[in-house]
């Protein structure tokens, strides 16, 4: 593992390292643990196949340890063809208001529930989104289960907008949070509210140049786009 030692996190007693091959085991036990004790599994959907030793072959997987263990994970996917799908569901969303070609999937996003709510997934998205630029990853994307609040609001405090969704049956409803790492996608104020599993509301939203900004009780706020 190489340490990473230009991000500092604001709990002196964490190191983020870059996770080798050799440690797959340990990720890969890490993520099925933290996944199996989830009141909703749904939330974190698992890596398949060789997924997971592609995106950690790819050079972008974090794993934070406080001392031995570790305790959080999150990843830069730079798989192209699976970022060119995201640009493509994205674009067919928002009818080419925002049609890259290629959206890279943040992914991997894990914290252990004793580090939860202290920050530590904003600061790990901030440094994913920090190396997203400088690897000319222009667009990510963070895929959500549409209940998923917790990770909503993470996303939604960096800057990420709702503007892709896709049902793919049972519980597995998901929106695609999309960030520039160039500018901001620039919006208005809200004006809409549209419920988080009412996918004809969301993609109703997106068609006419809306994308999600906030969450709230009801749902998500959606604000009209200003510019690309
Ligand atoms: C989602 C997850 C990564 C958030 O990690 P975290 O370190 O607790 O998040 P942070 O402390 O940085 O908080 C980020 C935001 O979420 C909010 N938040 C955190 N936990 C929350 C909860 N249980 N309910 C509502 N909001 C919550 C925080 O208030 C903060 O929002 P704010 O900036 O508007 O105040 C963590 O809950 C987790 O690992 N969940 C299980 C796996 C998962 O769902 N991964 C995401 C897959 S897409």
């Amino acid at each position: 593992m190489q340490i990473i030692s230009n991000w500092v996190l604001t709990n002196p007693d964490l190191t983020m390292y870059y996770i080798n091959i050799e440690d797959k085991p340990i990720v890969q036990r890490f993520l099925d643990d933290q996944r199996n004790a989830l009141d909703r599994i749904e939330f974190f959907y698992p890596y398949m196949g060789d997924e997971l030793q592609e995106v950690i072959l790819g050079g972008n997987f974090v794993g934070v340890f406080d001392k031995d263990e570790l305790i959080a994970t999150i990843a830069l996917d730079k798989d192209k063809q699976y970022a060119s799908q995201i640009a493509s569901i994205v674009s067919r969303c928002t009818r080419g208001a925002i049609s890259p070609q290629y959206i890279y999937e943040m992914s991997g996003v894990m914290v252990h529930p004793r580090y939860r709510g202290q920050g530590l997934a904003k600061e790990l998205v901030a440094y994913i989104q920090s190396i997203a630029k400088q690897q000319d990853c222009h667009y990510i994307c963070a895929v959500v289960q549409l209940d998923n609040v917790a990770s909503i609001k993470t996303m939604l405090s960096r800057g990420f907008c709702l503007a892709g969704v896709y049902a793919m049956g049972g519980e597995y409803d998901f929106g695609y949070f999309v960030y520039c790492t160039d500018s901001p996608i620039v919006t208005d104020a809200p004006t809409t509210c549209v419920a988080g599993r009412d996918m004809q509301g969301h993609l109703s939203m997106l068609s006419q140049g809306y994308v999600g900004t906030q969450i709230r009780s009801s749902g998500i706020d959606y604000s009209p786009i200003l510019s690309k």
